[in-house]
């Protein structure tokens, strides 16, 4: 059929090559949004430029503007785009992924240096290191695609066009200009695309995913006195910015995750039977999460609803205050002006935009039944709408085909929780299907200490990677 055994071989006899690879990619620190990691960043992108050139792509470094870290202005990452191949008979895939990652620290709690990738000596078979899964192991899999087919002297079945991102991690400034501004140059005559930038539900099986939550972040900026004062001179006179962030902080979301902003719940779409089908069909168990998150700490008993709470209903997380009191010891201070930041996952109804004036308006009410003297500000600091695709489109059928000639499996169809806001950007400026097609698992520990990504996963994603190329090309749909 479709897949090239000697392409599956070529990646089964050169593993130790396509991990050495990856160990070189772990090995550049490309902490995005971050003024340390500046120069990290940009040599990561130019290790990316020179390992697709030797793969034989064309390549080009795009600048796309400036942005301000920490009060300087910096370049932001540029943009890689690479191509292969510009035959007409053939169909063009793009694929997009993202070569920056989260901050990490020995002193986190990382088992191993975060930025050497190591094998688990216990002999698991596991990678560890920071980008290992998110997102580094998955974009290289496009470039072991291409090392094979370069070595063993094939052609691809397919033009590839690739556009690899240094600011995921930040909201992706910028890069929605970009995509409009190269519509009808660089992304020309694209037929479908695929990102391969989330996990599997299980540890288990594979699956192609079709949505995706969008993301609105904010800040509850409160302002009161001119300087951080002492308490024992001013506790008891003044109206305290961290006294009134919490009472705010604590209205936003109950314990069990019932978001209380009014309004936001009338506006989710109604579920439908073809929907909550789709969720009893996945292999997904309670045990999956409890491992994932190391404890058996899940709001419901029951896995349908453990689902949807990830994946088809809005969630609201607190995620911390910037200008409080946080080192150790136990200083009387009474800060200034504080920061609380929370964010919110958007499910289809929900906008950018509606949610935002929910927000502010509930904000502003909560903070004036108070009755403080201090100043408030609500501010949306990035927002990503969420995005379904339609799985019935040859894309996800050459995808489907594809994970049953490399794991001999039927992959679940689902949706996830996270977000990949300019997936919807490429959905829509180039009116693209766009596949999500994730290589590594369920507990790969993106943004966590000690990401990894097994062997066998980016052994196998590169399999699919490339076997899901073949398929495209042979459907004729
Ligand atoms: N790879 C993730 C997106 C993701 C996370 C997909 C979990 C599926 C499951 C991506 O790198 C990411 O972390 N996205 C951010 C986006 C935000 C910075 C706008 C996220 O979801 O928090
Ligand atoms: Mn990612
Ligand atoms: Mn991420």
């Amino acid at each position: 059929m479709a897949a090239n055994p000697q392409f599956l071989k070529f990646v089964d006899d050169n593993q130790d090559h396509l991990i050495d690879r990856l160990a070189q990619a772990v090995a550049i620190p490309s902490v995005s949004g971050n003024l340390s990691y500046v120069k990290d960043v940009e040599n990561m992108a130019e290790w990316l430029v020179q390992q697709l050139k030797a793969l034989g792509a064309t390549v080009e470094k795009r600048p796309i503007g400036k942005h301000t870290i920490e009060g300087q202005e910096v370049d932001l990452p540029p943009v890689v785009i690479g191509q292969v191949g510009s035959d007409p008979k053939k169909k063009t895939l793009l694929v997009y992924g993202h070569y920056d990652v989260q901050p990490a620290l020995l002193e986190d709690g990382w088992k191993y240096p975060p930025f050497e990738l190591t094998r688990d000596p216990e002999g698991s078979g596991r990678l560890f290191g920071r980008g290992a899964t998110d997102d580094k192991g998955p974009v290289l899999g496009w470039l072991n695609v291409l090392d094979a087919h370069k070595q063993l002297g094939l052609e691809l079945p397919v033009n590839l066009k690739m556009c690899f991102e240094g600011m995921e991690e930040n909201g992706s400034e910028n890069l929605d200009k970009f995509i409009e501004s190269e519509k009808d140059k660089f992304f020309a005559g694209v037929d479908c695309m695929c990102i391969s930038d989330n996990y599997w539900l299980d540890t288990k099986t594979p699956c192609l995913t079709y949505g995706l939550r969008g993301v609105n972040y904010y800040e509850i900026r409160i302002n009161g006195p001119g300087r951080d004062l002492h308490s024992g001179v001013f506790g008891g006179t003044v109206h305290e910015p961290m006294t009134d962030l919490f009472a705010i902080m604590s209205k936003l979301v109950t314990p069990d995750g019932q978001i209380l902003i009014t309004g936001i719940k009338d506006l989710i779409a109604p579920v439908t039977e073809d929907e909550r089908k789709k969720f009893e069909a996945i292999h997904f168990k309670l045990r999956d999460i409890e491992e994932a998150v190391g404890a058996p700490v899940t709001i419901y008993d029951d896995s349908i609803q453990t689902l949807m709470g990830r994946m088809r209903n809005p969630s609201l997380s607190l995620h911390g205050i910037e200008g409080a009191f946080s080192a150790p010891g136990s200083k009387t201070v009474i800060p200034a002006s504080v920061k609380g930041k929370f964010s919110i996952r958007l499910v289809p109804n929900l906008t950018i935009k509606s949610v935002t004036d929910l927000v502010i308006k509930y904000v502003e009410e909560e903070f004036k039944k108070l009755g403080s003297k201090n100043k408030l500000e609500v501010v949306l600091t990035h927002g990503g709408e969420p995005w379904i695709a339609d799985p019935n489109h040859y894309s996800y059928r050459a995808a489907h085909r594809a994970t049953e000639a490399v794991y001999g499996q039927t992959p679940d169809y689902t949706r996830e929780g996270g977000s990949i806001p300019v997936t919807l950007d490429f959905a829509n400026i180039l009116g693209l299907n766009v596949l999500l097609l994730p290589v590594g698992r369920g507990d790969d520990g993106a943004h966590s200490i000690n990401e990894k990504i097994d062997t066998s996963n980016y052994i196998n994603g590169t399999k699919l990677l490339g076997t899901y190329m073949y398929e495209l090309a042979a459907s004729n749909e």
